[in-house]
């Protein structure tokens, strides 16, 4: 092995007989480790991190027996003779590497496992080829290490001994626990260790497969079966440090608008215009807060995208006009197939253009979605993405304030995309294989960036289909769940890990998406649901309605509760986005990340934590009254009798039907703003603080909530200090938007 280091640089180039190794110190907690292809000489773009994200930093490179060994301040890798890479600590203390030869070998296009063969060879390919193009690599895992991350997928908390698959996947049977691959591709790992913690984001979007310590407790396995070995290394002291890298480089939510945070009502479909004004009539009529209702696909004509189905939305801008005034905004589903129709613009006009998908023989790929045959836009292109960007027009200027993108892993009803499907990544050609995981990615950042050119609003972008980084443009929902119990338990993992993987505005369809739901299963994914960032109600076409009226008087005054302390905490979420913003920390969180040091909260499944301060234990089981609650060291405040407990222990609770177990942490400052139906221009009128027995320094922050003025410093931060006494002082650190009216403090006793 030959080394290239040049005094003052931030790269270490590592020539092997067979291949090359480069290490590109990003930060001092942040290295990047690239296995160069043949005839490679410098590693290949990436779709989830823009602009150039290197810090300057000092590095050191010593010569050892059996290798070199880079330092950073925070980090030390070694590269042995044989290309075994291994990763320590700042005090030298081993983290995870390669495992050696004698163990089981661990670099690239190694042997495959039986199940490896059999997911390759699913799809089509050729076993042979493949596993000369897959890379792959086994690192050690120690016996308490825990796993998150991983974007969304099903099952547990902690993914040890799991196995998932990342490939885009519509799969509309019910998400089971042994479901492999979802709608998103998340390649990103965190491990927990007793000392520390570890993240690796394998930025590679082709095919790969987790193995996290399913066949041997005593290494993980990483498998893609192309692409390149190019991963970064980052660690830290707790997960909080690895979140904050990570979202470092693949990037963070920008401030959304206040009243998506709100409630949205939605159904497949609201079938008329009529339906949609009767709709916004009982939000009012049963005093639901609501912001915010979705139309789905049957508002287009013969579903094609940017058009209006005339016969039921005749006037759609009138109606939007009138809404509006009640409070209400609109979002439309806008899909990526294109319905294959002459004279249809859209078609046309990308066809012409050269703007869509075609076969190895240059023909337009035609597959089935919705409106029957369909083309697929090339969103991998700049230039596409940019048409695509402008047909929103024609949504926004009838008034439409949101776009909510589906379909987009690409989904297909005639049989899968065949993998030399030829998409292009900017003006290279590609192959569907290779662009498969980023399309929803691309389609994404289009919507945003086509929003963003067309009014001075904060995008409000919904995606079903991801990949690493897709939360700088689009919020995310979770797909077609079932109005199943199971999938209402699996909800607070599956939105924890999507949380700590970056897509910290995510949701469930509360009250499940497919088969019927009950009033107790319904009343119990609300109490959930007002605690995610996305609070939205959706459902199926031919499943029972699950509007929250429809289910006699006592669910409807427990859900009408939930909602309405939705919006009483609207400010304390909008305060989490803006910490998000500035550490990339979730606003829903598992317990693990605020008390890693606790090991009763590393599988804790069924509870979770709003911010630091609030901790959530929903009853996710059917007919259960009483819920088992861990509550961590410290002392803590039942929200709705203000008794005083000690943590550090279980507790039973009482939980009838319309309780969600609620607890806020001494010191605890909660803003709130005052029962609301809607989101509107009184939002800075008034704020209440909840102030709670114990010393704690609050941050809260007021903007205007709709555009980017905050950017040029139009908001307002203010400092509260709660002295523990009743005392509390609150002093604007940062002036720049209005004042509230007023402030009234209530002191918890
Ligand atoms: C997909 C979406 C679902 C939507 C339906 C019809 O199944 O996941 O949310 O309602 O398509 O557009």
């Amino acid at each position: 092995m030959i080394y290239h280091f040049e005094e003052g640089s931030q790269e270490c180039r590592i020539e092997f007989r067979d291949r090359t190794i480069l290490l590109t110190v990003i930060n001092e907690a942040v290295c990047r480790v690239t296995a160069l292809n043949r005839g490679e000489q410098k590693p290949q773009r990436s779709a989830a991190i823009e602009g150039d994200k290197q810090k300057q930093t000092a590095i050191r490179i010593q010569k050892e027996e059996t290798g070199i060994r880079l330092f950073t301040d925070k980090i030390q890798i070694t590269v042995e003779e044989d290309g075994r890479i291994g990763f320590f600590d700042r005090e030298g203390r081993f983290l995870t590497g390669y495992l050696s030869e004698g163990e089981e070998s661990g670099s690239c296009g190694e042997e495959l496992t039986e199940q490896q063969k059999a997911f390759i060879g699913r799809e089509g390919h050729e076993t042979a080829d493949a596993a000369e193009n897959a890379v792959s690599v086994k690192m050690t895992l120690d016996e308490a290490d825990c796993i998150y991350g991983l974007g969304d997928k099903t099952g547990v908390l902690n993914k040890r001994e799991y196995e998932y698959e990342m490939w885009n996947t519509d799969n509309p049977a019910p998400h089971e626990d042994n479901f492999k691959a979802l709608y998103k591709s998340v390649p990103f790992m965190m491990v927990l260790k007793e000392q520390g913690a570890y993240g690796l984001f394998f930025d590679n979007t082709e095919k790969s497969v987790f193995n996290l310590g399913k066949e041997n407790t005593k290494y993980f396995t990483y498998h893609a079966v192309g692409g390149s070995l190019d991963y970064y290394f980052m660690t830290g002291d707790d997960l909080a440090d690895i979140i904050g890298e990570y979202t470092g480089l693949t990037g963070r939510i920008p401030m959304p608008m206040l009243w998506t945070l709100g409630y949205h009502q939605s159904r497949w479909s609201y079938m008329n215009e009529g339906e949609v004004r009767e709709l916004a009539e009982n939000m009012k009529k049963y005093e639901i807060p609501c912001d915010c209702i979705h139309l789905d696909i049957d508002y287009m004509e013969q579903y094609k995208v940017f058009t209006w189905n005339r016969d039921s939305f005749s006037e759609p801008e009138r109606m939007i006009e009138d809404l509006g005034r009640q409070g209400m905004k609109i979002v439309t589903i806008v899909d990526p197939g294109v319905k294959k129709e002459e004279g249809y613009s859209v078609f046309d006009e990308g066809v012409e253009k050269k703007y869509f998908a075609t076969d190895g023989q240059g023909n337009l790929y035609v597959n089935e979605v919705w409106p029957g045959d369909a083309v697929y836009p090339d969103f991998g292109r700049t230039e596409v993405r940019e048409w695509w960007g402008r047909q929103h027009k024609a949504l926004l200027e009838k008034g439409v304030s949101g776009i909510w993108n589906d379909m987009n892993e690409p989904a297909s009803f005639n049989g899968p995309l065949p993998d030399d499907v030829v998409f292009y990544d900017e003006e290279t050609p590609s192959c569907h294989k290779t662009m498969h995981n980023v399309y929803g990615h691309y389609m994404s950042k289009a919507t945003y960036e086509g929003l963003q050119k067309l009014d001075d609003r904060r995008p409000f972008v919904i995606t079903r289909a991801c990949y690493s980084g897709t939360q700088k443009y689009a919020v995310v929902w979770t797909g077609d769940n079932n109005s199943l119990w199971t999938h209402l338990r699996m909800a607070i993992p599956q939105l924890c890990n999507l949380g700590m993987s970056g897509f910290a505005f995510a949701g469930t369809d509360v009250g499940g998406f497919g088969s019927d739901v009950t009033s107790e299963l319904l009343v119990r994914w609300y109490q959930v649901g007002c605690f995610s960032t996305l609070f939205r109600n959706h459902s199926a076409m031919g499943t029972r309605r699950q509007e929250p009226w429809l289910f006699g008087d006592e669910s409807l005054r427990i859900i009408r509760k939930y909602i309405r302390l939705r919006y009483e905490l609207l400010p304390y979420f909008y305060d989490l986005f803006y910490e998000h913003q500035k550490t990339g920390l979730p606003v829903m969180r598992p317990l693990v990340l605020e008390y890693s040091r606790d090991k009763n909260t590393h599988n804790l499944n069924d509870e979770f934590m709003v911010g630091s301060n609030l901790l959530v234990s929903p009853v996710v089981e059917q007919g259960q009254v009483k819920k088992l609650v861990y509550l961590p060291e410290g002392t803590w405040y039942d929200y709705w009798t203000k008794e005083r407990i000690e943590g550090g222990g279980w507790i039973v609770a009482d939980a009838p039907l319309d309780i969600c177990p609620l607890y806020v942490k001494a010191g605890a400052v909660l803003p709130k703003y005052p029962v609301r139906s809607h989101i509107d221009e009184s939002k800075d009128e008034k704020l209440i603080l909840e102030v709670y027995p114990g010393e704690g320094t609050y941050y809260h922050y007021q903007d205007n909530g709709t555009d980017f003025a905050y950017e040029k410093g139009e908001y307002n931060l203010y400092r509260i200090v709660n002295s523990g006494n009743g005392d509390v002082k609150m002093e604007t650190e940062h002036q720049g938007y209005r004042e509230y009216g007023e402030i009234e403090i209530i002191s918890v006793k």
